[in-house]
């Protein structure tokens, strides 16, 4: 047997959960890489072969490179000038009803071409990468019309060209109701579901169709139907921002669906957590977005654990509710803010992140799965989610390279 590359010395977190041991930790263990993916993994004395490429990690942990499966990593311009008029008392919804909120940063993101796009980003991508991101998901939504939706997700793909890193893209042009449209939000949900969505998918821009279910400042159940029923036609799978601010029976819609994912939750009701659990649907935690907003109404996690829900973590970076690009941090915050133990935080950002992008070839470090790896100098992997703002990423691995 011939390996391209081995990494010796490692202390795996393999996230291959055993019987007593959710983490699937390797001590003492290697990991050998064939064509880009994982070859073999185990104790190093194991190790069946040598490569021509050795790695001495000299204790260092190893985990599945990390995944972000929520961002708006794509947009123009900033809302710090909202966050000062919140902390004079203006609540997040009072903003977006005055036109301020994601309608701010749609005209800062139409007024911006590809190239603008692409160098916003990349410094929010290059921070996300150090600490361990392996693959990322992106959305589009500050556009709410085709030909910014567009240059969106193409900046979007052309980051991906720019950095070793897997990157999705998800289409959320029923992110908010657009101007043009102001007061018809079916209308625009027809528009999105037999104009925009037919035509990003016929262009091969997105890999997921996401929407923003909402009462107040978002789109009610018809209207996602009908976002959703165009994806389904399309092709693409689904997913929601699902009972964010109050509870909409987002959770339950997403699910009916088969949605990938349903995201935010705070306010799932019992029908709907249970719905997402029998549809397969994960459940993606933000609690970047929850802080920051300083919402109170806590994501029912007891709830979700009995239901055996998989659930997510993510940044959801965005410039209006959570502008923190670092997944790390988010790693505390569940802890923290959710309470959720280390092994389902690091869950989280690995194997069920990946299901909530409908990936099947990444998130643990077993053969047959791609090689992406990041490798932390830390003593135990609760390190990860017991630092604030310190990054112990030493480095990272991209299908084999
Ligand atoms: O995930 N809930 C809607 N969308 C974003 C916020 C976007 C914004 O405020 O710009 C979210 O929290
Ligand atoms: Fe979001």
């Amino acid at each position: 047997m011939t390996f391209d590359r081995v990494w010796l010395d490692a202390n795996l977190c393999t996230m291959v959960a055993r019987e007593g041991d959710p983490l699937g930790v390797i001590e003492d263990g290697a990991i050998a890489a064939r064509d880009g993916h994982i070859a073999w993994v185990g104790r190093r004395a194991d190790l069946p072969a040598d490569a021509t490429t050795t790695t001495q990690c000299d204790g260092a942990w190893i985990l599945p490179g990390l995944i972000d499966c929520h961002t708006h990593l794509v947009y123009a311009g900033d809302r710090a000038r909202e966050f000062e008029m919140r902390l004079e008392g203006a609540s997040y919804e009072a903003i977006a009803r005055a036109g301020g909120g994601i309608l701010s940063t749609v005209r800062a993101t139409r007024a911006a071409d590809e190239a603008a796009l692409v160098a916003a980003a990349l410094p929010r991508l290059d921070l996300l990468l150090a600490e361990g991101v392996t693959t990322i998901e992106v959305k589009s939504g500050y556009g709410l019309e085709l030909e910014t939706e567009r240059r969106m997700l193409r900046a979007a793909r052309r980051l991906a060209g720019l950095r070793p890193v897997s990157l999705q893209t998800s289409l959320l042009a029923a992110h908010a109701v657009p101007p043009e449209f102001a007061g018809d939000a079916d209308g625009y949900a027809r528009h999105v579901a037999e104009d925009i969505l037919p035509a990003i998918a016929a262009e091969g821009l997105a890999d997921a169709v996401d929407g923003f279910t909402d009462s107040v400042i978002g789109f009610d159940l018809a209207q996602t139907r009908l976002v959703f029923e165009a994806a389904r036609r399309a092709g693409l799978p689904v997913k929601l921002h699902a009972d964010q601010l109050r509870d909409d029976a987002g959770a339950a819609l997403a699910a009916r669906h088969g949605a990938l994912s349903a995201d935010h939750i705070e306010y799932a009701n019992a029908a709907g957590i249970a719905a997402m659990a029998h549809a397969g649907t994960v459940g993606v935690l933000l609690p970047g977005a929850f802080y920051f907003i300083r919402e109170t109404h806590l994501p029912d996690i007891a709830a979700m654990r009995a239901a055996g829900l998989r659930l997510a973590l993510a940044t959801d970076l965005n410039p209006g509710s959570c502008p923190a690009p670092s997944l790390l941090l988010m790693l505390n915050m569940g802890c923290t803010l959710f309470r959720l133990t280390v092994a389902e935080a690091l869950a989280g950002v690995t194997r069920h992140a990946a299901a909530a992008l409908g990936l099947s070839d990444r998130g643990m470090l077993a053969p047959g799965l791609r090689c992406d790896l990041a490798l932390y100098g830390i003593s135990r992997p609760a390190e990860l989610c017991y630092w604030i703002g310190r990054n112990p990423c030493l480095g990272r691995v991209v299908a084999g390279a």
